[in-house]
C-alpha cells in the first residue's frame, strides 16, 4: 500500500507524541490555521476537504467559515488523529457551523465523490510518497474552477524555533542522517520551485507559493524547550541518536536558555517565536 511507512509512524510516533501535546500544539499553530484560512477565500455553502487533518482543529475553523449550508470532511491516514478528530467534534459543534466529518483515507489513491470545491491543509500534505500522484489524485477531487490553500513550513533557516534547537541537539549528539532533499517529512515542501513543478505536473494551474511570516505561540520557556526537544527535527534527532534521559534533560536545558536570544518573551512569560511558512494556493482547471 502507498504510504506504508508515514501510515505507521504517524500512528505509532508522530500521532501519539502530537495528541500528548495537543493543547500546546494547537495553540503554537493557530496563526497558520489563519492564514490557510484566509488564503482560502472561503465563501457559504463551499464543500472543503481538510488532508492530513490530524485532530481536527483547521476543519472546524472552516466549517465556520463556510457556515451550515457548506460541509467539511477532514481525512487523515492514521486512526488516533482521526479518533481525536472525531471527540472534539462531536464535543465542539456550534450553531452555524456546517456539518463536519472525519474519515480515515490516504490522500494520495482514495477518490473522494461528489467532488469539492476547495481543498485546505495545514500541514499536512508533506509526507506523500509520489506528491505527484497525489495532488493528481486531489485535483480529480476538485469541481472545476476549484481551489486549494496548503500550508508547509519553509526552510529551516526561516525557523529559529526549529533550527536553533537542532544545531544544539546535533552539538550533543552528532549529526543526523543526512536529509535527503524533498523527501516526505516536515520539511519536503521548503523550496518553492519544487512544490511549483510537482503541482503543474498534477495538473493544477496558476501556482503560487508565498513565504508568510508567522509568530508561533510558546506557553513559556520550560514548555517550549520541551516541545522543541519533542517534536520537529530536534526531537527527531533525539529519538534517531537514542538519547538517553541526561542527554534529553541537557538538550532542554541548552534550548531553554538559547530562546530569550530569538523569540520575544512577553510580560506573562509566554512567548512569540518568529517562523516562516510556504502558503501554496493553486487551481484546477
Ligand atoms: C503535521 S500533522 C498536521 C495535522 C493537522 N493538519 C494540524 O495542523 O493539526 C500531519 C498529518 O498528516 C497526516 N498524513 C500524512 N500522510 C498522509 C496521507 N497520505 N493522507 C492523509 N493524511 C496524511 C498525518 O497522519 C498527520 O496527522
Amino acid at each position: 500500500m502507498a504510504n506504508d511507512k508515514q501510515k505507521t509512524y504517524w500512528s505509532e510516533v508522530a500521532g501519539p507524541k502530537w495528541l500528548s501535546l495537543e493543547g500546546a500544539m494547537e495553540a503554537r499553530l493557530a496563526p497558520v490555521s489563519t492564514a490557510v484560512i484566509a488564503a482560502a477565500g472561503l465563501k457559504p455553502g463551499q464543500r472543503v476537504l481538510d488532508i492530513g487533518c490530524g485532530a481536527g482543529r483547521t476543519s472546524q475553523e472552516a466549517a465556520q467559515a463556510v457556515g451550515e449550508t457548506g460541509y467539511v470532511l477532514g481525512i487523515d491516514i492514521a486512526p488516533p488523529m482521526i479518533e481525536a478528530a472525531r471527540t472534539h467534534a462531536a464535543a465542539e459543534a456550534q450553531p452555524g457551523m456546517a456539518p463536519v466529518e472525519f474519515a480515515l483515507a490516504d490522500a494520495q489513491t482514495e477518490r473522494f465523490t461528489p467532488p469539492f470545491d476547495m481543498l485546505i491543509s495545514r500541514f499536512g500534505v508533506m509526507f506523500f510518497e509520489d506528491p505527484v500522484a497525489a495532488f493528481a489524485n486531489l485535483r480529480v477531487s476538485v469541481t472545476p474552477g476549484g481551489r486549494l490553500a496548503f500550508a508547509a513550513w519553509a526552510p529551516l533557516a526561516a525557523n529559529p524555533h526549529w533550527e536553533i534547537p537542532l544545531r544544539l541537539v546535533e552539538a550533543l549528539v552528532g549529526p543526523g542522517a543526512p536529509r535527503v532533499p524533498h523527501a516526505p517529512g516536515p520539511l519536503a515542501f521548503d523550496d518553492a520551485n519544487y512544490v511549483r513543478g510537482l503541482l503543474e505536473a498534477a495538473g493544477w494551474r496558476g501556482a503560487e507559493i508565498r513565504v508568510e511570516p508567522v509568530f508561533l505561540h510558546g506557553a513559556s520557556l520550560d514548555d517550549e524547550a520541551r516541545v522543541a526537544c519533542f517534536m520537529g527535527p530536534a526531537g527527531a534527532l533525539l529519538d534517531e541518536k537514542k538519547a538517553n534521559d541526561a542527554t534529553r534533560d541537557a538538550a532542554r536545558e541548552a534550548v531553554r536558555g538559547a530562546l530569550p536570544g530569538f523569540a520575544t518573551v512577553l510580560p506573562d512569560g509566554s512567548l512569540r517565536l518568529p517562523a516562516a511558512i510556504h502558503l501554496i494556493t493553486a487551481s484546477a482547471p
